[in-house]
């Protein structure tokens, strides 16, 4: 009998209309910390190791160099552009009309492939900021969300699923009411959404309407992201892999905090896309969702451990005379203007 690859182990699941897409992926926004070349050594043996889904986009500003990887390994024989699963975003300053097409056009070129599997809308609003900025940065054209502007943005992605560029469409950064808001407008539905997801940050309101609704949540940030960008840490933030319910259970299996996380996400239901240019981490980061799963009652204590602790707050987003980060995301329960 032939011996199963890591990538044959990985679980698929289902998307809306019963397409599917790998349970784990791997993420390649470099945190302003990894070049996009090393970043693309990952990707490179991530294919190699059995990552068959990336997330991708425009702003991590290294899809140029995974194009190549891509082009080469499907070259090779060594993947079938078919197994791939490759998403990609428009970032916030292409929302404009026509922008978006474009955004998508340089996308493809760049990651050389003639269609990405899922496409998303990375930031509700067309608020934009700098690559590498700092936390108190604010650009003065921010504005709050706005249905009609975000379905201007919307109906350029149906446009792109019409002409055959992606398969499916997704958003990111949501929140319930702008679902709301949002969602009986579509004319095409998004196949999923993606989120910041992690132990202390579990999000189960937005995660259970999601999953009822046929949306798929993809986790970002699913080891509580200790590399990310120094504009996103702040003081009190909590360590997902330092937490004492992780440690315990990461005690239990022998296995390493992170991988207590990207169990717990695989074994919920959310895509957990953990970035890693180390190996044999990140095929440890992958391999961990095929074995040795966590008990009903793990799952249960890491339910009990949210803590409620968004680290993504995205700050520098915010328009002029917003009160704080809270208003990026509808706390009280109504879209914020
Ligand atoms: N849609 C959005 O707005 C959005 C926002 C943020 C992220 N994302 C996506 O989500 C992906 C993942 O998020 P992220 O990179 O911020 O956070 P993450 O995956 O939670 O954290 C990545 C970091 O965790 C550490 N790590 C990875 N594997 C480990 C292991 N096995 N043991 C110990 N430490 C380990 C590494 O730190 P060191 O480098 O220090 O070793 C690595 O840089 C991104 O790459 C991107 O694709 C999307």
């Amino acid at each position: 009998m032939e011996k199963k690859g890591i990538a044959d182990l990985v679980p698929m699941k289902k998307l809306y209309d019963g397409g599917t897409i790998p349970a784990i992926g791997m993420g390649t926004f470099g945190s302003d910390h990894y070049t996009p070349s090393q970043v693309a050594e990952a990707v490179r043996g991530g294919i190699r190791a059995g990552y068959r889904l990336f997330d991708c986009a425009a702003c991590y500003g290294n899809e140029d160099q995974l194009g190549q990887v891509f082009e080469e390994a499907i070259q090779e024989g060594i993947v079938k552009r078919e197994e791939l699963f490759i998403t990609t975003k428009v970032w916030n300053d292409m929302h404009g009309k026509g922008d978006v097409l474009l955004s998508c056009a340089k996308s493809l070129r760049d990651l050389r492939l003639d269609y990405v599997d899922l496409f998303f809308v990375h930031w509700p609003f067309p608020n934009y900021h700098a690559p590498f900025c700092d936390g108190g940065s604010r650009n003065p054209d921010s504005r709050p969300f706005s249905v009609e502007e975000f379905m201007g943005t919307w109906r350029q992605c149906e446009r792109l699923v019409d002409m055959g560029l992606v398969r499916y469409i997704g958003m990111s950064n949501m929140t319930i009411p702008k679902l709301e808001a949002v969602l009986p407008l579509c004319q095409i539905r998004p196949a999923a959404i993606e989120m910041e997801l992690h132990p202390c940050f579990q999000q189960p309101e937005l995660f259970d309407y999601c999953v009822s609704r046929g949306i798929q949540p993809i986790g970002y940030c699913p080891m509580g992201s200790p590399s990310r960008p120094e504009r996103d840490k702040a003081e009190g933030d909590c360590s997902d892999m330092e937490m004492p319910e992780v440690v315990k259970i990461a005690e239990a299996h022998r296995i390493h905090p992170a991988l207590v996380c990207l169990k717990w996400a695989a074994q919920r239901g959310q895509i957990p896309i953990p970035f890693s240019v180390k190996e044999p981490q990140y095929t440890g980061n992958l391999k961990c969702v095929t074995e040795d799963p966590l008990t009903e009652e793990e799952m249960e204590q890491m339910k009990k451990a949210d803590r409620n602790n968004r680290l993504i707050k995205g700050q520098v987003f915010l328009w002029e005379g917003a009160r704080g980060w809270e208003d990026l995301w509808d706390m009280d329960g109504t879209i914020t203007k």
